[in-house]
């Protein structure tokens, strides 16, 4: 029997992120031991409320959700209401939401976590890594409690905020850089792959027919999703970012990795938040890093359909 991976997902709900934490709350390699939400796609109160509303969609309502930090620590907060809309999770009519986030901020929750935790913790990041950074800085003993960092965002290639830069870095690049140089083994998962996982509507139709709580909600996130990607780049289907590395750690032979540095730029020209990949060493620098280069698209819908068969 395979040892379970317990993880934190760190988020902002945000579309693909409700996926993702879809993926995760019903898996049979992981234990989605809590959510945490931070300010990204929209501001924390909707990404919190966001959370609590897609674990009460799911009946997931025992999985604590806690609240983390409002903002960047350095830049001016960005939001994507461009793609996710004014409520972060545009699409879906969600019942009145009875869940509650939990009372401690989530940097805090992080330390006792993983500070009291018997094996090292995996934590998922889809947002901006601001929670996690400012958790590093305030203890950075918990590092060696991190089993691993499993982030989407950067890009070995061009950005999709900026020629550079990738949202979820560039939404706090300082943060980015404090986790990518903190020395615990990191897993990006970024657009160069995430952008080959595009939810056509033929793939939304073959989820929405299994007819579960999950494969209904994503259904309803995918009309909002697919829209606003297709206004916004043309994209005949929504790339599916953050569920990529939930599907990465139920089944790691989804992604093909290379161990690289890779540096985050704060120097605040245009490639702030650029996440440089050195893929071919040309630095001789130690990797810090293992870059996601490919993925079995097909391996990869099928895990997101048996997800969503596991709610039947
Ligand atoms: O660039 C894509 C990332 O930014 C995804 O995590 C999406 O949810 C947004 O946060
Ligand atoms: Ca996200």
């Amino acid at each position: 029997m395979q040892k379970l991976t317990h993880i934190v997902l760190d988020c902002d709900p945000g579309h693909d992120d409700a996926t993702a934490i879809m993926l995760a709350a019903n898996n049979p390699r992981i234990v989605l031991d809590a959510v945490t939400t931070v300010a990204g796609n929209q501001t924390l109160p909707k990404t919190t409320l966001n959370a609590c509303r897609v674990l009460q969609w799911i009946g997931r309502t025992g999985i604590p959700v806690y609240a983390g930090c409002p903002g960047p620590f350095v830049r001016d907060p960005v939001i994507a209401g461009d793609i996710h809309g004014e409520t972060g999770l545009d699409g879906p009519v969600f019942p009145e939401c009875t869940k509650l986030p939990e009372q401690k901020h989530a940097v805090l929750f992080l330390i006792e976590h993983l500070r009291g935790s018997e094996e090292p913790v995996t934590v998922v990041t889809t947002g901006p890594m601001t929670n996690l950074a400012m958790a590093l800085r305030l203890a950075p003993d918990i590092s060696s409690r991190i089993g691993r960092i499993v982030l989407m965002g950067g890009s070995v290639g061009n950005g999709n905020v900026t020629p550079a830069a990738e949202f979820n870095m560039l939404a706090d690049p300082e943060a980015a850089r404090i986790c990518f140089s903190s020395g615990v083994p990191l897993v990006m998962v970024g657009l160069d792959v995430t952008r080959k996982v595009l939810c056509y509507p033929e793939i939304v139709e073959r989820m929405r027919k299994i007819g579960s709580c999950a494969s209904d909600l994503f259904a309803a996130l995918m009309s909002h999703f697919c829209k606003t990607q297709k206004e916004v780049f043309g994209y005949d289907g929504g790339p599916l970012h953050d569920p990529v590395t939930v599907a990465y750690l139920t089944d790691p032979s989804v992604l093909t990795l290379k161990d690289c540095r890779i540096e985050v730029d704060t120097t605040g020209g245009p490639s702030y938040g650029r996440t440089n990949c050195d893929v071919f060493g040309y630095a001789k620098k130690k990797p810090n890093a293992k870059a996601a280069l490919d993925i079995d698209a097909s391996r990869f819908w099928d895990l997101i359909e048996e997800c969503f068969r596991r709610y039947l």
